[in-house]
């Protein structure tokens, strides 16, 4: 299919703020994004995803002091480590965007003239709180025990301000949500957005006028941006907006603008469901399709924290336990869209029983199978298969379907776990038909038996690329399956595992973690 008879879609990760490096929240964040780009891809759409960093405001002007370094110095090479993550996890982000890029810039300030000439923003005087670890403003009553509610140290800010008139947006978002029941997941979350918004929402300041690192506010050199302002438009920049600027690009941005998916965490919901927007609906521009929040990781049930020394490196699980086992495990282990507990134990149970028992065995052991009984050649699906090859066959085949609207819902989870019914009643199948032991008895039987197998395999294998692709990528190797083959339209059943290719020796793909005694003892 070219390009342009595809249909679109866009998906955003959040752009990760440089003032510490990459850890498992960011990770997880991403890589969820990449799973459903990778998933669209294969389902034949023309599919843009976008991550990047997030480097104005105090809290990295802040953390670049600390340092004792420049600001732009300390955004490269921290923004750095984030480019080097989307590689170390096989992210498959078409651009990365960095708000300190000049297309950025100019993005900011069209929005910025946009919203003036629609006289929503304007001069006045800020006096209240503000968290820099938030960047956010918080009102007197909000402040509990002299802290954000989010527990982060505030400041008292009076200086002279922008504003947004985000109070005029009530009832217009209030319309929106009731007409576009979709637009925020999970349904608990929408809810409490509503209610927020039910609440009454005030005149937001959108520029701060006591430091220097941000956009500068058109005509004002006194100011920059609120960088939550900023932040945001970056899912507008990257799809060639302004168009008419100098880094226009109509075609792209007439293809992916509305985005169809921005990710968030949890925490930073309200900024992607009720400001932005406010912001969008305020300038006169289409509004994104959907927002999911997904929850919070912990660690072996502490809260994550830096003070508490508990960080998790996506870097380190990947070397300790395999990339396509982490990627596996973060998407499989918690319900996407709820809190989560990271254990080693969990971990370890995910990869030993899920990957090395259940998939990794079955397929070995049928790929084995063909490999030594059947002269190392793929063999032939039955003429007039028996009941179970019919229901093995019609279970894998109703899978894309379904995981597919599983994907539509961000629920990874409910996904995997459909998949992973389906190798548990194919390993019920392969102790049922006893393959090996036909072979002496009736090997025209044992060839069928391994070609509705091997079938099944291939199947499950195209539907875990997203989530796993070097592994799966191995086992359609080892199933002589083409690469041009392996996108969803040979799934679902219409086309079949091809009989007569020459099948090699296949190597386990996925090797168990052995847990030495001190680790048990721990555990
Ligand atoms: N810069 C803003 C986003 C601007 S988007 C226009 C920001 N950056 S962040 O680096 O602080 O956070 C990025 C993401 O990491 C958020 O979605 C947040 O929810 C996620 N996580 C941070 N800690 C996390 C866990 N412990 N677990 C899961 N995700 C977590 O916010």
């Amino acid at each position: 299919m070219a390009a342009q008879d595809q249909p679109n879609f866009y998906v955003t990760t959040p752009i990760y703020y440089v003032n510490d490096k990459p850890h498992i929240g960011h990770a997880y964040t991403t890589l969820a994004c990449d799973v459903l780009a990778r998933f669209k891809r294969l389902d034949g759409y023309n599919v843009m995803f976008l991550t990047g960093t997030d480097e104005h405001g105090q809290k990295v002007e802040k953390a670049a002091g600390d340092k004792g370094v420049s600001p732009q110095a300390f955004t490269d090479s921290v923004s750095q480590n984030f480019r080097d993550l989307t590689g170390r996890m096989n992210f498959s982000n078409d651009d990365f965007i960095r708000t300190t890029e000049p297309r950025h810039r100019e993005a900011c300030q069209k929005l910025w003239d946009m919203l003036v000439e629609r006289g929503h923003i304007t001069l006045g005087s800020y006096a209240g709180w503000y968290a820099v670890r938030d960047e956010a403003f918080y009102t007197e009553t909000e402040i509990v025990d002299g802290k954000a509610p989010t527990g982060a140290p505030v400041e008292w800010v009076e200086e002279p301000s922008y504003f947004f008139d985000l109070s005029k947006w009530q009832e217009p978002l209030l319309a929106f949500y009731e007409a576009n029941p979709d637009f925020v997941g999970p349904v608990s979350r929408f809810n409490e957005v509503k209610s927020f918004v039910k609440g009454g929402l005030r005149d937001l300041s959108v520029s701060r006028a006591s430091f220097s690192w941000g956009v500068p506010v058109p005509r004002d050199d006194a100011h920059v941006m609120y960088v939550w302002l900023d932040a945001l438009t970056n899912y507008m920049t990257a799809t060639g907006w302004p168009i008419d600027g100098s880094f226009g690009d109509a075609d792209k941005h007439k293809s992916f603008w509305p985005a169809d998916l921005h990710m968030v965490g949890k925490d930073i919901l309200r900024f992607h469901a009720v400001y932005w927007p406010a912001f969008l609906m305020a300038a006169g521009l289409p509004l994104p399709k959907r927002v999911f929040a997904h929850g919070w990781w912990t660690n072996e049930g502490e809260k994550i924290s830096k003070s508490l020394g508990n960080v998790i490196d996506p870097n380190q699980l990947a070397d300790e336990y395999g990339l396509d086992q982490t990627r596996y495990f973060l998407m499989r282990e918690v319900p996407f869209g709820k809190d989560g507990d990271f254990s080693k134990m969990a971990m370890i149970n995910r990869m030993n029983s899920d990957l090395a028992n259940d998939l990794g065995n079955l397929s070995q052991r049928v790929i084995s199978m063909i490999f030594k009984n059947c002269n190392g050649v793929s063999p032939a699906l039955p003429n007039n298969p028996q009941p179970e090859d019919v229901a093995l066959l019609a279970s894998v085949d109703a899978l894309l379907n379904i995981v597919r609207s599983h994907m539509d819902q961000q629920a990874f989870h409910e996904g995997l776990r459909e998949i992973w019914q389906v190798i548990s009643d194919a390993n019920r199948y392969v102790d049922g038909t006893a393959p090996w032991g036909l072979k002496k008895t009736d090997p025209d039987r044992m060839g069928e038996v391994l070609a509705v197998l091997a079938e099944t395999i291939r199947q499950i294998a195209i539907l875990v690329q997203p989530v796993m692709p070097e592994a799966a990528s191995k086992i359609l190797d080892q199933l002589a399956v083409t690469d041009e083959e392996r996108d969803f339209t040979y799934a679902g059943g219409s086309v079949r595992f091809a009989a007569g290719r020459e099948i090699t020796k296949p190597e386990p793909v996925f090797p168990r973690y052995i847990v030495d005694e001190e680790e048990k003892g721990s555990a």
